[in-house]
């Protein structure tokens, strides 16, 4: 059988969603290429094409992309310069490299909803921890507050959670905008998917619960425990932001339902999302091959759900460093209807992304309770 195309597909970073976006591609038989820094890391098993190289680095991009047609993320903190220069030369990009400049860095993108009237939180702009405390003296801003570093922040790692004087300690040194803290009710996600058409389609919103001591999601839940009126909110602000960006390919686009019911956008992401990989397992098509439609210029997939669902993440266990060891696999297995997947990297750190499980079941009460025992039973050690 030949290709289903004959483009050659590029992405920039090799993790765990590089990889899943590899088996999606393998499906399809597509001309796959991924460029990361090290041969060990999660796609590079399943993939043909894998290059040894920095995504932050303006030459490893720009003669990784001089190889392939069309150039795509897995991660959004890459040169965007050479992605600019490729784009000069012809090739297609997407996210649209321009669009991506101000997604990673946090400040321009709460300035972008502001400009675009998208609903947000306020926020200030510092230079640094003495001006945070500056700005606190003058009353520009007061507790509590959140405070997050304007690049290359991930999975909560930029963020500092500020209740009290106490917690001055933790402030971040660095440049970082500073928001109220939102009385929020819910966390909520909608991946929204474009392509060069224009057509848009999005996936039923999800529901995130955090693991507070990791400060990153632990549970996901979809559908989402929302009115209807919500959920078409939800989906329909997505597409307006999508739209806004002018982006091909997929956003995931994170939102706080605070406890008066008003609808915020926290940030977004313009690639697969942890909070869409329930959908290998629960939708019709899954976030990834979505994502290889979007940028293809394929139609875009039907984005219904197949089952309920609940995605737990496959956290390294807090005490463990080093190369991992799965305790407590077998009973996790035999729970009806859950769907193990383990991205294959070489040392387990603690709280670490080390996998995740989608359990589905026509009851999402019997989901979320087989979720749990998973999280409670299934070990990653070392
Ligand atoms: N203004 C806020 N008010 C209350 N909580 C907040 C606020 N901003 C962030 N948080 C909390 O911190 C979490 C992480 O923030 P954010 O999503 O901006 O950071 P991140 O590092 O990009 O995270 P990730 O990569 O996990 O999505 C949020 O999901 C939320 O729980
Ligand atoms: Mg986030």
């Amino acid at each position: 059988m030949g290709k289903s195309t004959n483009t050659k597909l590029g992405i920039l970073g090799g993790g765990q969603l590089g990889k899943m976006l590899a088996l999606a591609a393998g499906n399809w038989d597509l001309d796959l290429w991924i460029l990361d820094k090290d041969k060990t890391f999660p796609a590079s098993k399943f993939v043909d094409h894998f290059v040894e190289g920095d995504f932050k680095d303006y030459d490893d991009v720009y003669n990784f992309g001089k190889k392939v047609d069309v150039i795509s993320i897995e991660i959004e903190h890459v040169n965007t310069d050479a992605l600019i220069q490729l784009k000069k030369e012809g090739k297609i990009v997407h996210p649209d490299p321009e669009a991506l400049v101000i997604i990673k860095d946090k400040g321009l993108q709460k300035q972008f909803y502001v400009d675009k009237k998208l609903p947000t939180s306020p926020f200030h702009y510092f230079e640094s921890a003495a001006e945070v405390l500056e700005g606190l003296k003058q009353n520009e801003i007061s507790f509590p507050f959140v405070q997050k570093s304007r690049e290359a922040g991930y999975d909560g790692k930029g963020v500092a959670v500020l209740n009290s004087s106490d917690d001055l300690k933790r402030l971040l040194d660095c440049p970082c905008i500073v928001e109220p803290k939102v009385d929020i009710d819910k966390e909520l996600a909608v991946i929204v998917a474009r392509n060069e058409d224009g057509t848009i389609a999005a996936y039923p919103t999800v529901e995130m619960a955090f693991n507070h001591e990791a400060n990153l999601v632990e549970f996901l839940f979809c559908p989402a425990a929302i009115s209807e009126d919500l959920e078409r909110e939800a989906q329909d602000l997505a597409k307006k932001v999508i739209a806004a960006y002018d982006v091909c390919g997929l956003l995931a686009v994170e939102f706080f339902l605070d406890k008066s019911g008003k609808l915020l956008i926290n940030e977004v992401a313009p690639r697969p999302h942890n909070s869409g990989h329930h959908t290998i397992d629960s939708a019709i098509t899954s976030q990834f091959q979505q994502h290889l439609r979007a940028v293809l210029n394929f139609p875009l997939g039907k984005t219904d759900s197949t089952s309920p669902s609940v995605m737990v993440n496959l956290l390294g266990h807090g005490d463990y460093t080093g190369t991992p060891i799965l305790d407590g696999f077998d009973k996790c297995l035999a729970l009806e209807g859950a769907k193990f997947h383990f991205y294959g990297k070489k040392i387990t750190k603690p709280f670490r992304k080390m996998g995740h499980a989608t359990v589905v079941d026509s009851d999402l009460e019997q989901a979320k309770q087989k979720a749990i025992f998973i999280r409670d039973n299934l070990n990653i050690i070392a």
